[in-house]
Formats: C-alpha cells, structure tokens, sequence
C-alpha cells in the first residue's frame, strides 16, 4: 500500500449535473488523482431524503457515473461507485446516528433550508442525513473532503461526531478536513446571481447544465443578469454578475481575472457575455459527446461500477469491523 492521502467526495443523483458542480467540483477532481487516493459517490442514498422518481433516479444515477469519466476522472486511478453498492455506509449511518445530538442536527442550515422547501415531507432522514454523510467519509478514513462552501457545515459536525467516537473508543477514524476550491468554489445563477448555481433553481436560464445544447447555452448566457454599470470588474459584493461570469470564463479558459478585465475593457457587456457563452459551450462539448458515447455502451459503465464498488466496500468495510469490535458487537 502507498501512502497517499485520501480523499472521498460525492454528489446526489437528484437531477442532471450543472456547470456548477462540474466547474466547482469535478474539473477539480481530475486533477487530484496523481497526488491522492481518490474515491467519488454517487449518492443515491442522500437522494432518497427528497422524493424522487424511480426510473428518473436510475437514468441520472447511470448518466452521472458516464459524466464523471467523460469529464476526466478515470475509473482506473479514481475509485467510482454508487453509494447504495456499498452495504457499510447504510450500517456505520446507523451507528453514528447513534452518536449524533439531535441539538446538533437541529442547527444544520441545510436541513432547515430543505424542510422549509419541503414542508410536506421533513422525514426523519433529512434529518440525520449528516450522520449517513459523516460514515461516507469516515468509513475511507478520508483526510480531505472537497466540497463547495454550503457542505462546510456537515464537514464540521462529521468531525465532530469522529471526535466524539474517538474519545469514546479510542482512535477510529481519521479527522477528515474540508478541501474547499479556489477558483469555481461557488459558481452562482446567471439570473439570480446572489444564489448558488443549482439544480433545484427555478428560474429559467438560471442554471446551465452539462447535457445542454449549445444554442441553450449561448442564449443563457446573452440574458445573463449584469447590473447597470460597463465595466467588466471582478467585485462580488457590488457586481456579483458580471463578477460571476467572469469566474466561469476564468474556469473556462484559464485566463486570469486580470485577464479577463483587460480584455474586455471598454468594450461593454454584449461581447463579454458572448465570450463566455463560447467558452462554456466549448468547455461542454466533449464532456457531452462522451457522455452519450459512454451511456451506449451499458456493458463498461456496468464494469466501472461494479469494480468501484468492490474497491470501495474493501476499504469501508475494514473500517466498519473495527468499529463493531468496539461497540462490542460479537464478530460473525
Ligand atoms: N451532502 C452533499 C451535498 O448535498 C453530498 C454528499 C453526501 C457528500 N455525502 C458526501 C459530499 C460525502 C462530500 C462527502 O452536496
């Protein structure tokens, strides 16, 4: 075995996957995978806390897994797998809801946001879904946990909880820490641009996703929200349009914010928006035409699964008998 760090990550199946999660997240991913022990869910099991239709969570459960390797994480350095494959997460959940305050659980932005939303439906797993997300990550000893910004929060009580079992059992699991990008951390609505970028967001053209065709793409982003001013300016407080687009343009070409300022300046905002419409639809076209190829061929994203989720249950479930021996569970 080496000694590389490791890192776990994952993201819900709950619809098709933006730019914003391929920007702030995965286009990050790929490129950890030389240095790091790299192991990514897809989460079908958080998914179920909101309800879902069954045959659309099958297709984007598939098309996630084809978008993962299309967008550069290969199956054979980076460990891929569907969450609900792998028996110990449901199990060690269990346990560290055990381990979990309900104070605790109750401070949760998230979980106040999503009951709010979903007031007809606050089930008690959106409730104790921090403690599901802490046994994803402790159950590969994780040591860094990419997430964007708003998932800071269940980092922070998955150490936590790790702490507490710890102190209780002596050392268990390693103390994960959040790994949170620099650029693309927070990719924002191109209508709403005080908001995240997000799959759940309503508003038309708000939301650009990996699938999109080109001529959405571009359209989005000519209505894209600005502000009143001309000037391509990175300022997230007092233009956090255009400040945005300049992020996406940035994560899409390379260029440098400063770049980017200088090559737009005087020349107003049609142009600008046009430029990264551009840049986008570019950035997306092969991660698209890879996609459909990989969803074709059932039989080898069928063999990465599979052989992710043996991967994965072997490190998860060393973790996993440890942690029966000692609450005292009687070995099998
Ligand atoms: N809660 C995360 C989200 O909604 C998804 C998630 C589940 C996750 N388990 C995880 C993220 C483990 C990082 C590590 O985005």
């Amino acid at each position: 075995m080496d000694n590389k760090k490791i890192i776990l990550s994952g993201i819900q199946p709950s619809g098709k996957l933006t730019l914003g999660s391929y920007l702030g997240a995965i286009k990050n991913w790929a490129e950890l995978a030389e240095e790091y022990d790299c192991y990514y869910a897809i989460v079908d099991m958080h998914a179920i806390t909101v309800r879902q239709e069954p045959a659309e969570l099958r297709r984007t459960t598939l098309e996630q897994i084809a978008q993962y390797v299309a967008a550069g994480l290969d199956p054979e350095k980076n460990t891929l797998f569907i969450q609900s494959h792998v028996s110990a997460h449901a199990e060690l959940g269990w346990v560290l809801s055990c381990y979990t305050m309900f104070g605790e659980l109750s401070r949760m932005t998230q979980f106040k946001d999503k009951s709010a939303k979903n007031s007809e439906n606050i089930n008690a797993g959106l409730f104790t879904y921090p403690a599901l997300m802490a046994a994803d990550i402790l159950l590969y000893q994780a040591d860094l946990v990419p997430v964007g910004d708003d998932q800071k929060q269940h980092v922070e009580i998955c150490r936590d909880i790790a702490q507490r079992f710890n102190g209780i059992y002596g050392d268990t699991f390693k103390i994960p820490e959040p790994f949170i990008p620099k650029i693309g951390a927070r990719i924002m609505s191109l209508q709403e641009p005080e908001s995240k970028m997000s799959k759940s967001d309503k508003t038309a053209g708000g939301c650009i996703y990996l699938m999109d065709k080109p001529e959405d793409i571009l359209r989005a982003f000519k209505r894209a929200v600005t502000d009143s001013d001309t000037a391509v300016r990175y300022d997230p407080q007092e233009k956090p349009g255009v400040s945005n687009l300049m992020q996406i343009y940035a994560a899409c070409s390379g260029k440098t914010l400063e770049a980017i300022a200088a090559e737009f300046d005087g020349r107003g905002y049609g142009d600008f928006k046009a430029a990264v419409g551009e840049a986008v639809v570019e950035t997306l076209r092969p991660i698209r035409e890879e996609t459909t190829r990989l969803l074709g061929d059932k039989a080898y994203l069928e063999s990465i699964y599979k052989s992710g989720a043996e991967r994965a249950a072997r490190a998860a479930n060393r973790t996993l008998q440890k942690v029966y021996k000692k609450l005292g569970f009687v070995a099998k």
